[in-house]
């Protein structure tokens, strides 16, 4: 299975590909994640995407196409993989194409402006494996901790309310066309997000057709 996974910044893209992953045994590859790996090693590619993050806007795709490309050409992805947050950009869509990745299948989660910046603001998200948690909606067992890895959780610094409002309209602009662009090839599946965790993962599965969850 080859999916991607497509949805506004706090939608829930990271806490549907954890349930996604462990259901289709294929690795996500969250660009989001590797871009703050890449900032925190001070790389090259970190050092040229570190003010774009912050700013809240998309990394260049010439420099996100090549780290993908080396990604997707590890060992682990020969059976298939989740994309999440990857493409962003129809520039980014038509390049996987050209270069013969097909994608099965696309899931849209769907949620509405006006919950984002309050998702976000609770957020909590393990700084080693990247599982992501919520103050309120997805608490951790012990305060503070990762429960699958249990190195310490932070909140990322592009969740603060200016830089969120960026990021959702760096989304409406440049990624939610996506949508058109994956419904003409007949792949896109959307999800309402906006229901509990528990509700939107049903929700997906079903629009996925995975059968139950539990
Ligand atoms: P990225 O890390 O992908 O950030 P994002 O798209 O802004 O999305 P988030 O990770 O913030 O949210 P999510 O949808 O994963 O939600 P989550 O599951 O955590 O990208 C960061 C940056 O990297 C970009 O801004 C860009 O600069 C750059 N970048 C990345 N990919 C790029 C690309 N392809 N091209 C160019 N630049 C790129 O959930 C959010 C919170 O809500 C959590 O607290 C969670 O517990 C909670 N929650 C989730 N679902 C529910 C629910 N149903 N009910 C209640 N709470 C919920
Ligand atoms: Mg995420």
């Amino acid at each position: 299975m080859k999916l991607v996974i497509l949805g506004a910044p706090g939608a829930g893209k990271g806490t549907q590909a954890e349930q996604l992953e462990a259901y289709l045994r294929v690795p996500t590859i969250s660009t989001g994640m590797m871009v703050r790996k890449a900032i925190r090693e001070q790389t090259e590619f970190g050092k040229l995407s570190k003010a774009y993050i912050d700013d809240g806007q998309l990394v260049p795709d010439d420099a996100m196409i090549k780290v993908l490309d080396e990604r997707l050409r590890k060992k682990d992805c020969r059976h298939g993989f989740i994309l999440d947050g990857y493409p962003r950009t129809v520039h980014q869509a038509k390049d996987l194409e050209n270069k013969g990745i097909i994608i099965d299948k696309v899931l849209s989660v769907e949620v509405p402006d006006e919950l984002i910046v309050e998702r976000l603001s609770g957020r909590l998200e393990c700084g080693n494996c990247g599982a992501s948690y919520h103050v309120k909606y997805r608490a951790p067992m012990e305060e503070g901790i990762c429960d699958v890895c249990d190195s310490p959780l932070i909140r990322r610094d592009d969740d603060i309310p200016e830089i969120i409002l960026k990021r959702l309209a760096a989304y409406h602009e440049k990624t939610a066309p996506l949508k058109e662009y994956y419904a003409k090839q007949g792949k896109l599946c959307v999800a309402e997000g906006q229901g509990d965790i528990k509700d939107t993962i049903n929700e997906v599965f079903k629009v996925l057709e995975l059968g139950v969850t539990d």
